[in-house]
């Protein structure tokens, strides 16, 4: 079982309420499957579950309604080992009815013990790993009869990545977690206390959050908490304030959780700006925690993600290399450890991870790490694992990604490398002060841009409209543009379910333009006029691609009436840097897809298939 979110709730409040609340809140984990079980008393537990959304196992517990209970556990599933099927669901029930688990990771061993169990007259009812973790509880349970040393015990039989938590009918007043190499974090309330995938699982009730380091155990009880290693001693534990409420984790009016993202990013491109600069004006990166004297030998970058945020890495590797010098390659997560990069002490590596948990993403900073690199992360969410096993971490402060397809995530990471290569900058001395002063002006000034294509989202509603039988969308850019047509295709691929790609402008004469019919959709990113080479270049793409039928929508800088003859649409964009531009021109393309998507029917929100962070590899 992989990503899935996961809710644990120990208290005074109706558990059923709690757990089903808090599995709304992470059902953007996952949705393939969802389930809850509950202790009402001693020697009594009751469970529901269902393949689906969630709403499909509220269905079934309002036709079929579960006792009253104090405690609870609850999972939304998204599948890797077996169907999403009912079977499947989590929580798994030991063969007794008295012990349920729900696990969201890999059991790399479970085969065997499955085996094991099975040779020992065990019937498994499901193909999912998690099943084994419960009857291993079980049978451990009849020896050990403390849940805390049980669950120990079982983790010690465990590879792989994993979190548990557990519920047992003979502990009605205690939920049992765990974690190695998955997330989990715990909430801290009055007389009630919380488990969740994230703090998501619990911010309706409290802000207090505990950070449960690798491999530890945590006992939940309504009065307090207790955390121990696998190794079975106290373990330390840190608690933190989590500082995003409620309405942010809401849709806030709008209709998807994608819109109001979308809507969030003057927002998140401020935050990500704030507090970067000392009151002489030199930039400073407070969480970064490598010294001056590290960056300075630094001569060569790796930037390693997944998804958008390996396309805002592809943006990010022009403004390095052109403020610093530092040669840099972007490179995909799941494939940078098998090509046996070249790495060493001053090789910097820079992860962007909007969740913090992608698993490709993670095995490649332990892979740099074992290699003796130092590794330097983007990371949206506090207290996940990536920012966790990096050395160094810049957060980007675009609050909560619930929508899966990245929008906010992907502009404030932009601005996030921005801010670490004019710092590299600095501290190398290649820039003046007064330059990367300059630069970080026409950062402060893009928020103001972005509103205002936010205030005119008709247009691309209108284009989405005229554009809804499209079957297949060409996106070209040229430089920073580039990486944008790509991150336009994509989002139009994960939300409408259609062919769409990106291309370098330049590069379609070289063979993809013989994909080009009458008719077909192409967008095109214009280069600012500044850079007048790369901008008469496009010029001449648009009238190719015109020339075989194409229906063409152009993104062109306010002022620049060059392109005016030849597109069929013109969507106009704030004037601003070449390099800034793909934090404006990406954003009609988010609107767009949105916007044809919500047309076609399709859950905007939740696209099939698809998943918001992928602990699975
Ligand atoms: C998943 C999401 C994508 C995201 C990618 C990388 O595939 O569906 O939207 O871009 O993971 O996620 P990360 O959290 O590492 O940025």
């Amino acid at each position: 079982m992989h990503m899935c979110g996961i809710v644990g709730y120990v208290g005074a409040k109706d558990a059923q309420t709690v757990v089903v609340g808090g599995l709304r809140r992470l059902e953007y984990r996952g949705y393939d499957s969802a389930g809850i079980a509950l202790v009402p008393s001693k020697g009594d537990l009751v469970s529901s579950k269902k393949a689906g959304k969630l709403a499909n196992l509220e269905a079934q517990i309002e036709h079929s309604p579960l006792p009253a209970a104090h405690m609870g556990i609850g999972h939304t599933r998204w599948a890797t080992h077996g169907a999403p099927n009912d079977a499947n669901a989590h929580p798994p029930l030991a063969p007794q009815g008295k012990v349920a688990v729900v696990h969201n990771g890999i059991i790399e061993n479970f085969l065997i013990l499955r085996e094991e169990l099975e040779n020992e007259g065990y019937e498994f009812l499901s193909e999912t790993d998690s099943e084994t973790v419960a009857f291993l509880l079980e049978r451990q349970l009849a020896t050990t009869s403390n849940l805390t040393e049980a669950t120990r015990l079982v983790c010690e039989r465990l590879e792989g990545a994993f979190t548990l938590v557990v519920a047992s009918a003979d502990h009605p007043d205690v939920v049992v977690g765990a974690r190695r190499n998955s997330p989990l974090v715990v909430g801290l309330g009055d007389g009630e206390n919380f488990l969740g995938s994230d703090v998501a699982a619990f911010i309706d009730h409290t802000k207090t959050a505990v950070e449960l380091g690798q491999d530890q155990v945590v006992t939940v009880t309504a009065d307090g908490i207790e955390v121990i290693g696998f190794d079975g001693l106290p373990a330390e534990s840190t608690t933190y304030t989590v500082d995003w409420d409620v309405s942010a984790a809401e849709k806030g009016g709008y209709d998807w959780f994608m819109t109001k993202e979308i809507h969030e990013q003057p927002a998140a491109i401020a935050e990500t700006l704030l507090g970067r600069q000392d009151a002489s004006g030199r930039l400073q990166l407070d969480e970064m925690r490598l010294s001056d004297g590290e960056l300075r030998e630094v001569d060569k970058i790796i930037i390693v993600a997944a998804g958008t945020s390996f396309y805002a890495g592809m943006v990010a590797k022009y403004a390095i290399e052109h403020w610093t010098r530092i040669p840099c390659e972007v490179e995909l997560a799941s494939e940078f450890r098998y090509r046996d990069p070249i790495l060493d002490r001053s090789t910097l590596i820079v992860t962007i991870s909007q969740s913090g948990e992608t698993m490709d993403t993670l095995m490649a900073i332990r892979y740099a790490k074992e290699q003796r690199s130092q590794v330097l992360s983007i990371c949206n969410t506090n207290g996940s694992t990536i920012p966790r096993e990096s050395d160094a971490v810049i957060y980007t402060h675009a609050g909560p990604e619930i929508a899966v397809a990245s929008t906010k995530g992907f502009l404030s990471q932009v601005v996030a490398c921005y801010l670490l290569a004019l710092y590299l900058a600095q501290v190398k001395g290649v820039k003046y002060l007064d330059e990367i002063g300059q630069i970080l002006e026409q950062l402060q000034d893009i928020p103001a841009g972005v509103q205002q294509i936010l205030d005119n989202t008709q247009e691309m509603a209108d284009l989405a409209e005229e554009l809804v039988d499209s079957k297949a969308f060409i996106f070209l850019g040229r430089h920073v543009g580039y990486p944008v047509a790509l991150e336009g295709a994509l989002k139009l691929k994960e939300l409408a379910y259609l062919h769409a790609e990106g291309f370098a402008a330049g590069e379609l004469k070289h063979g993809p333009i013989a994909v080009i019919d009458q008719g077909t959709p192409v967008f095109v990113v214009v280069p600012p006029r500044a850079r007048d080479q790369l901008q008469e270049k496009i010029v001449s793409n648009i009238q190719e691609v015109r020339a075989r039928g194409a229906f063409t929508i152009v993104l062109v800088e306010e002022g620049d009436d060059s392109v005016l003859p030849f597109p069929d649409r013109v969507i106009r964009l704030p004037k601003v840097p070449t390099l800034l531009q793909p934090l404006v021109s990406a954003v009609p393309l988010q609107i767009f897809a949105c916007e044809l998507a919500t047309r076609l029917g399709h859950d905007v929100d939740q696209p099939r298939n698809l998943a918001k962070s992928v602990t699975v590899e």
